[in-house]
């Protein structure tokens, strides 16, 4: 991070008010170091939505939204997504680097050995009703971790942290394959340790004690494809929760609870859930006008969903990647012509002419595909957002490492425009009643 110039702010009258310094970063937009300004001229920043405020410096992930690119610690996504294992791409979030084969092997093992979670922690998923949906039973329980892990708290500790690394990494999967085993009254599969990461968060979801899972490469690699892609997404709505829970230097489980928490909001991770019910009640390609007519109407709530995003306004790379996988999928299931992926390749054409999309920039997510993907590989439609919460949270844990290790750390305290009633006094018939 250098300073490469300054900007001076003036008022309308040609007073100067102050001057604020210009800082770079390796690549993407300077950004105007405003850290000053309140003490300078008494004002604040205003910028709701934080479509414009870089919240802190950051070394892990780099996203151009004209351009469409994501990059992993300096590796695009493309590139990782073809050659890499999620695992892999966990090492390299986690630790700034790829791991040589010495260094994945020992990473893998480390996370195999801490995939079962306190038999004692079992008991929390009782005190749900079996209906629960599994977003709500997963930020109770990964919240229960904090209940449980306490021998690695010291987060000023680089060692503590990477052990609270591991057992997140290692434990949310078993935590979520519960979430739906639960919600479908069959019994807890425990993790089996020659089976790699996937194909053991596969088999402790599709897997009965009666019948056993054989893994298909195809599907396994799709799993894994879309845990990289929902691997991190510099600081998204979810990220900037963990940070802000974790800058009070609050319990980490705790915080990554607080993370999955934000990601269930359908603007968000919420998604890929509402894609599939979407498609569900569009029902027919003959009634996608219908729909496309719904998302243009101001006076209507409804969004075309898995459309839209924040920062991409070209297209979303990880969208292409997806829809790719899902041909795959698709193709390795015999299901070609799966009504559903049909109509969602209807849509996303008749979309992408339509002027009010054009004009929007607005362009297919990648929650738009990996419903479908998921939906394919025999995951029901509620258990979407737990599966992308199980990729994102190497990124939140990564954010939160980082974090802690910025000299530059404080508690995060955003401040307001206040438009409330100014100061008065409580009238008398208030006073009398005490
Ligand atoms: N369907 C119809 N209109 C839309 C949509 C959509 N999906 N998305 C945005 N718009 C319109 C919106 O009404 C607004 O119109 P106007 O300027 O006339 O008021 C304009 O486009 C800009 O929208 P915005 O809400 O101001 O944009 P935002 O950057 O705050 O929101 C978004 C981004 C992703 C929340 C939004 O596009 C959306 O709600 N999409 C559907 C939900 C979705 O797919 N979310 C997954 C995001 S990708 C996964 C992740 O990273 O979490």
């Amino acid at each position: 991070m250098t300073q490469s110039t300054s900007v001076t702010l003036t008022s309308k009258d040609s007073k100067t008010l102050c001057e604020l310094p210009v800082l770079s970063g390796t690549t993407g937009p300077d950004v105007l170091d405003v850290q000053s300004l309140y003490k300078q001229t008494g004002m604040f920043t205003y910028d709701p939505g934080f479509t414009s405020t870089a919240s802190c410096r950051s070394a892990i992930t780099y996203i151009d939204g004209e351009a469409g690119v994501l990059l992993y610690r300096g590796y695009p996504i493309e590139q990782l997504a073809e050659k890499c294992t999620f695992l892999e791409v966990c090492y390299l979030l986690l630790e700034g680097e790829l791991p040589d084969h010495q260094q994945l092997q020992a990473f893998e093992r480390n996370i195999t050995l801490h995939t079962m979670v306190h038999d004692q922690l079992n008991n929390f998923f009782k005190g749900f009703r079996r209906d629960a949906h599994p977003m709500a039973i997963m930020v109770g329980v990964v919240g229960a971790l904090s209940a449980f892990y306490h021998d690695a708290l010291d987060i000023r500790s680089k060692c503590d942290r990477q052990m609270t690394a591991i057992r997140l990494l290692a434990k949310v999967p078993t935590i979520v394959a519960m979430c739906h085993k639960y919600s479908t009254g069959t019994p807890f599969m425990y993790p089996k340790n020659k089976l790699s990461y996937v194909e053991n968060f596969m088999r402790m979801m599709l897997a009965t004690p009666c019948e056993e899972f054989e893994p298909n490469p195809v599907l396994v690699k799709a799993l894994d494809r879309i845990l990289i892609l929902h691997a991190d997404h510099e600081q998204n709505a979810s990220t900037s929760t963990v940070r802000l829970a974790g800058s009070s230097g609050a319990n980490p489980f705790a915080c990554i609870t607080a993370g999955i928490a934000c990601l269930w909001g359908a603007a968000h991770g919420g998604a890929n859930e509402a894609v599939l019910n979407m498609l569900e009640e569009i029902q027919d390609v003959s009634r996608i006008g219908i729909y496309i007519d719904k998302a243009k109407d101001k006076s209507d709530p409804f969004r075309l969903m898995g459309f839209g995003h924040r920062v991409y306004k070209n297209h979303d790379p990880r969208a292409k990647l997806m829809r790719e996988t899902c041909h795959q999928v698709l193709t390795e299931l015999g299901l070609c012509d799966d009504k559903m992926f049909k109509l969602a390749l209807e849509l996303e054409r008749i979309a992408l002419e339509d002027e009010y999309f054009i004009e929007k920039k607005l362009y297919p997510n990648v929650d738009f595909y990996s419903g479908i993907v998921l939906h394919a590989l025999g995951i029901p439609s509620k258990m979407f957002t737990a599966i992308f919460a199980m990729g994102r949270t190497v990124g939140w844990i990564s954010h939160w490492d980082e974090m802690i290790a910025d000299p530059e750390q404080k508690i995060g305290r955003p401040r307001q425009l206040y438009t409330g009633a100014a100061r008065r006094d409580v009238p008398a018939i208030h006073g009398n009643a005490v």
